[in-house]
């Protein structure tokens, strides 16, 4: 038909020539999803057997990422989330109702036992916390109506490494789900589903995005009912991932190997060099025999990330610590982490039930890809500062 050119800006007949390859995903863009016809014009959420629908589902590129993330994590289908939080809830949500009752490591990343004890508990949800090293004895626990035990391994900040075999066997033996955290091994050095666990989730804002510069995150699941579960859910709660993010996402993707493989070995020389110093008590890095659970990185996992944290000896002061971490210069203060640049922030774990007694001496290290001895260097003149 003949158009007007204001028609024109919107319907036009511009043909481009087809065939063009490249190695980047490209990014592509919803809301509106385009049906060929009034009789395929349908709202269901799983794209995999509809077709596309609407964006809120998820985008080529979003999908792409989520079947990458999947192939990775060796699941059954993965759901991409606009953070790990989000990621977190969405599984909440998914798999409880008023009279439900939940387990969560006294060590879990704080945003999830928040969630849980104030949003959970106003929706009628029985929330309980466990001691991260309980292993098997989380039977004890299991009441006729738990759902859900999450793990986190190891444990945000504390570090502590779980014993998730013995856990799944419990909890399935109970009928209950089990639910990780896998965000530190980057869903690669542990094989959650290879070691029993149900559904697994990572904030891809850390490795797998591993340039600071977006947030997403990823839940990883065994089965189809699990699938249709979350799915719906994500369907009614209405949280979309970004496309542009998903595709850095990809990007980062490509070069998680390498940046895993130097930061592992950075993380590992600046713990032991900061395990040998006065100053420091004791280093909770998994693959130093100093962190809680140690043997049980051993036995589970194939490599190491680069978070782990430091307690100051007894006689520092918060100040001390403090002092520590703003002389530092090329480790920046900030939250999140799995990026380039190294980061360090202080906690004080004084009031926190369940935490160890680590007080405000306990600091978190994130380590990038900056020379390590230049770290060391940094590190070393920090220290000097604190007295
Ligand atoms: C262990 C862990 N899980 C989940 C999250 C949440 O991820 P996001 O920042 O993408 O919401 C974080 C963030 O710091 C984390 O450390």
């Amino acid at each position: 038909m003949k158009k007007d050119w204001k028609t024109k800006l919107i319907h036009s007949d511009v043909r481009v020539p087809e065939g063009f390859r490249s190695l980047a995903t490209p990014v592509y863009r919803g809301s509106t999803v385009l049906f060929v016809d009034a009789t395929a014009v349908d709202d269901t959420w799983n794209q995999y057997e509809a077709g596309y629908t609407y964006g809120l589902y998820g985008t080529p590129t979003v999908l792409e990422l989520a079947g990458r993330i999947c192939e990775l994590e060796g699941g059954y289908r993965t759901i991409i989330t606009p953070g790990g939080q989000a990621a977190i809830t969405l599984v909440d949500l998914a798999l409880l109702k008023t009279g439900d009752h939940i387990l969560l490591p006294q060590s879990v990343y704080t945003p999830s036992r928040k969630f849980a004890s104030r949003i959970l508990r106003g929706f009628g949800v029985d929330v309980g916390f466990y001691a991260p090293e309980i292993g098997c004895g989380i039977s004890e626990l299991l009441k006729p109506n738990t759902r859900l035990v999450w793990c986190e391994s190891p444990g945000s900040i504390t570090m502590e490494v779980q014993d998730v075999p013995a856990i799944c066997e419990a909890a399935h033996k109970a009928g209950t789900l089990v639910a990780l955290d896998n965000t530190w091994a980057a869903g690669v050095y542990f094989d959650a589903f290879a070691h029993g666990v149900d559904v697994t989730m990572q904030a891809v804002t850390k490795y797998v995005a591993g340039h600071s510069d977006l947030l997403l995150g990823s839940i990883t699941v065994k089965d189809d009912a699990i699938y249709q579960k979350l799915g719906a859910a994500q369907q009614l709660v209405g949280i979309a991932a970004s496309p542009d993010d998903c595709s850095l996402a990809l990007r980062g993707m490509k070069t998680m190997a390498v940046r895993l493989k130097a930061i592992e070995a950075g993380a590992l020389e600046v713990a032991k060099w900061m395990a040998a110093r006065g100053e420091v008590e004791i280093v909770l890095h998994p693959a130093l025999e100093s962190c809680p659970g140690h043997a049980l990185w051993k036995r589970d996992f194939t490599g190491s990330a680069g978070v782990f944290s430091v307690v100051f000896q007894k006689s520092f002061s918060k100040e001390e610590v403090l002092r520590f971490v703003n002389a530092l210069e090329l480790f920046k203060i900030g939250y999140s982490w799995g990026g380039v640049t190294s980061l360090a922030v202080a906690y004080d774990f004084r009031g926190s039930p369940g935490r160890p007694d680590y007080g405000h001496r306990i600091v978190r290290l994130s380590i990038g890809l900056e020379d390590i001895g230049d770290l060391k260097s940094d590190l070393e003149q920090a220290l000097g500062k604190m007295r």
